[in-house]
């Protein structure tokens, strides 16, 4: 097998993704005094930044810790305890949620779907009808299926019953429009290392003034209280992640240079080119295409093919790298993440190869028919 090089390698899983040389440079620096002034200017500098990632302002806090810590900080401390909290489940995320807000609260109702079905409206409508729900926990885009939740069609009513919409976006922020503000989301959660396309290790959270007003303490290292309180210094409560700070100014230079509005048209426009190659070698999107997702796109592997037959000699003789399904849908679908700094050229390194492997294995259609489907859709 060819040592993997991360230089020499299409890189579309579905997160962490791909680094630009620029965020890569800016984080090769020795150690800095993280409370030195030069440092406290690179925080003022992301704080500033930060409404361009969320493309709202706010309260936002930056992490150190994957996105996980984000979503612990956040439920850790506005999930209630006197009160009910609705999660709504349909992936392998949704299910994390569960897991997380259940360690902060005894009174949790769950309203799930299927991995891969869509998000149970008219469910997650009937428990916000009987009025005594507090906080509503949901996943944006389900990664583990290639999946975007129509948080649309529930916004109105969780608005309406008060309660806090807490929300994970770790793979949709920078790569599928979330309308803060338009849908009354009380707390965003995104990863570093997704739409943003910086390294792994940092979350970033972004709380409404309703949301602060109803912070108590959670956990201690992730107090989201103690965070605000040190960022209006331009401090941190404990020893940042430094090198990662100065990853995350430059991947938010980048954002801020390429606009967050352009991001998300290339995420969408790659994302259907992505979903017309897919059909054009025959295959079949593991969700129902009306709620596929513009980050992550779910595949179902063809019949006696698993990740042996497909993913593995992808990597091996190709140097393409996608993503396996995970739980029970190991080895049945695939994930090809086309978010952050992904573009038109890993596209077509990927469905060439992914082309070569299906004929390879006597199921080829007609040659370069996935390419011509991308490359129909590039602008
Ligand atoms: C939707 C979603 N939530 C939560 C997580 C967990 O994030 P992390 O692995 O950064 O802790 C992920 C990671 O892929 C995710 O996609």
């Amino acid at each position: 097998m060819t040592p993997f090089d991360p230089e020499t390698t299409t890189f579309l899983i579905a997160g962490p993704v791909r680094i630009h040389p620029r965020v890569l440079r800016a984080m090769s620096m020795s150690s800095l005094n993280h409370r030195g002034d030069y440092f406290h200017g690179i925080v003022a500098e992301i704080r500033e930044l930060l409404p361009v990632l969320f493309g709202a302002k706010g309260h936002q806090v930056v992490l150190t810790g994957s996105g996980t810590a984000g979503l612990e900080s956040v439920y850790s401390s506005l999930v209630p305890r006197d009160g009910r909290t609705l999660v709504v489940t349909n992936g392998n995320f949704g299910e994390r949620t569960d897991q997380i807000v259940r360690r902060y609260s005894s009174t949790v109702t769950t309203v799930s779907a299927a991995w891969g079905e869509p998000l149970p409206v008219a469910g997650v409508r009937a428990e916000l009808d009987k009025g005594d729900v507090k906080a509503v926990c949901v996943v944006h885009n389900e990664t583990s299926v290639g999946l975007v939740n129509d948080l649309a069609a529930i916004a109105p009513a969780v608005r309406a019953s008060g309660a806090l919409f807490l929300v994970d976006g770790i793979s949709a922020v920078a790569g599928i429009p979330l309308p803060i503000e338009a849908w009354g989301v009380d707390a965003v959660v995104a990863g570093s290392q997704k739409g943003l396309a910086a390294p792994a290790g940092l979350a970033l959270v972004h709380l409404s003034d309703r949301a602060v007003a109803a912070l108590r303490p959670g956990t201690f290292y992730l107090d989201l209280a103690a965070h605000l309180k040190s960022l209006e210094k331009n401090d941190t409560p404990w020893t940042p992640a430094v090198p990662l700070f100065l990853a995350l100014r430059e991947a938010l230079l980048l954002l801020r240079e390429e606009g967050l509005e352009a991001r998300l048209a290339r995420t969408h426009r790659l994302a259907e080119a992505t979903r017309s190659a897919v059909d054009a070698l025959g295959l079949e999107l593991f969700p129902d295409r009306r709620f596929a997702s513009d980050t992550v796109t779910a595949v179902q592997n063809p019949d006696g093919m698993g990740d042996a037959e497909l993913r593995k000699v992808l990597e091996r003789q190709y140097n393409v790298l996608v993503q396996g399904g995970q739980g029970s849908l190991t080895g049945r679908i695939f994930r090809i993440g086309h978010m952050g700094i992904a573009d038109w050229p890993d596209l077509l390194v990927t469905f060439a190869a992914l082309e070569r492997v299906l004929a390879k294995a006597g199921r080829g259609r007609e040659p370069a028919s996935s390419l011509r489907a991308i490359v129909e859709r590039m602008p």
